[in-house]
């Protein structure tokens, strides 16, 4: 048994800086985990810890139910995989592969064993005896994981291992680990700053800013119920718009006209009448108002506005319009506008809006055009902390990640007396 459980986990450096703060995690046995949120948040700390590199300030760390705090390294039965992996160069893929197991004396024949099982799981097999020098970035990124794998470990600990990599054998990559790590089943903790990878090969993602984790959720849950501005704006590409709105009663008023407040939200709603909220929007939520109708959607809301630039990625269009209203001011949007590269939240600042319309759109740059808004799909926010209004947040926080499931029905109840 390897899962992971983090209690209070705190990190103090000499310096002063704390870079991870009371963070509590548990990953379960066999679980794939991602670690994501922008540079600098304490992703490579926690890894470390976990590791065994770094030292803990305060918090216990749990592997297998027991305290490791003091363990070293070597015997947390641990294996990592770094960004940037020094591979041997005169030694072959073979030698490379089966280095630390050399270095452990295990006798040749098994080392062979092991690392020609590696090989054929990393797709590597017809490259064993070449050097590193002919191997393609790819290929020497599957040996640099396969010096990982032949050690057996019981957990895996991967930081940013795909970063090195261009932008096209990165996706092929993404594959692969995903396609690995449900092979062998080994408990993951995968750190990145990228949260499309992030999304693209977790079974849970948990999202860290400053040193504090935001939420911990399967994808699907971060993307359509984030837990406040940050895991908002930080998850998605292009990401969702903010603007600000005030409540009124069961409608919300917004730069786009007078919306009515989906059933979800009216009970935050009643809370908070007359309040002046963020709302957030994701560019998919809007749609050209003419196909809106073409495909009946039921709802709604429609306005007008000015295309200030069209941009076809073929499959889709993004318009950008201008947002004629408040811009949503606040210092959480501002914050994570510098964390995350301000150009990509939109509203955080400008008062450009991205919409996500259907390839058959004909709206035009410099144009004025009708759009449809899916209400259904709004989400408020707090403008003092940010937090998510009206979330079914005991829901979420119950439901149990794939791997917590599966281990349920691997081991069922014992029958109540
Ligand atoms: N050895 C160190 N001494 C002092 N501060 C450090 C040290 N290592 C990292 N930090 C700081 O801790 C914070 C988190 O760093 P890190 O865990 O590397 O972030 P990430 O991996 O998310 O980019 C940063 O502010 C970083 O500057
Ligand atoms: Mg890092």
């Amino acid at each position: 048994m390897a899962d992971i459980e983090l209690q209070g986990i705190t990190k103090r450096y000499p310096d002063g800086t704390e870079a991870v703060k009371d963070l509590n995690l548990k990953i379960a046995d066999g679980e794939f985990v991602i670690l994501v949120g922008p540079s600098g948040c304490g992703k490579s700390t926690a890894l470390r810890m976990i590791a065994g590199l770094e030292d803990i300030s305060d918090g216990e760390l749990l592997i297998g139910g027991q305290v490791v705090n003091e363990r070293a390294p070597k015997d947390r039965d641990i294996a990592m995989v770094f960004q940037s992996y020094a591979l041997y160069p005169h030694m072959t893929v073979r030698q490379n592969m089966g280095f630390a197991l050399e270095l452990a004396k295990v006798p040749e024949a098994e080392r062979n064993r092991k690392v020609e099982e590696a090989a054929e799981i990393l797709d590597l097999t017809q490259h064993l005896d070449r050097k590193p020098a002919n191997l393609s970035g790819g290929q020497r990124q599957r040996v640099a994981m396969g010096r990982a794998i032949v050690r057996d470990p019981s957990v895996f600990l991967m930081d940013e291992p795909l970063s090195n990599l261009d932008a096209k054998l990165r996706v092929q990559m993404r594959t692969e680990v995903s396609r690995i790590q449900q092979r062998l089943g080994t408990t993951t903790v995968y750190v990145t700053h990228d949260q499309t990878e992030a999304m693209t090969l977790g079974d849970r993602v948990a999202v860290m800013r400053a040193g504090r984790l935001q939420q911990v959720d399967s994808p699907r849950n971060l993307y359509e119920q984030p837990a406040n501005l940050f895991v908002a704006g930080f998850i998605g590409s292009p990401a969702m718009n903010f603007f600000s709105a005030d409540i009124d009663g069961d409608r919300l008023a917004t730069p786009f006209g007078d919306v009515p407040l989906p059933h979800r939200l009216r009970a935050a709603a009643a809370s908070a009448h007359g309040k002046r909220v963020i709302a957030g929007l994701r560019p998919e939520s809007f749609e050209d108002a003419e196909i809106a109708h073409q495909q009946n959607r039921q709802g709604g809301h429609e306005f007008e506005a000015e295309v200030e630039l069209t941009e076809s990625m073929g499959s889709e269009v993004y318009a950008y319009i201008r947002l004629e209203g408040d811009v949503a001011e606040s210092d959480e949007l501002a914050e994570i506008a510098a964390d995350t590269g301000a150009s990509e939240v939109p509203g955080g600042g400008t008062s450009q809006v991205v919409t996500r319309l259907s390839p058959e759109t004909s709206v035009r740059h410099g144009e004025r055009a009708r759009f449809w808004l899916d209400t259904d799909k709004l989400h408020i926010f707090d403008p003092d902390d940010g937090t998510s209004l009206g979330r079914e947040q005991d829901v979420v926080a119950a439901a149990p990640s794939p791997a917590e499931a599966r281990q349920e029905e691997a081991a069922p109840r014992a029958p109540s007396a």
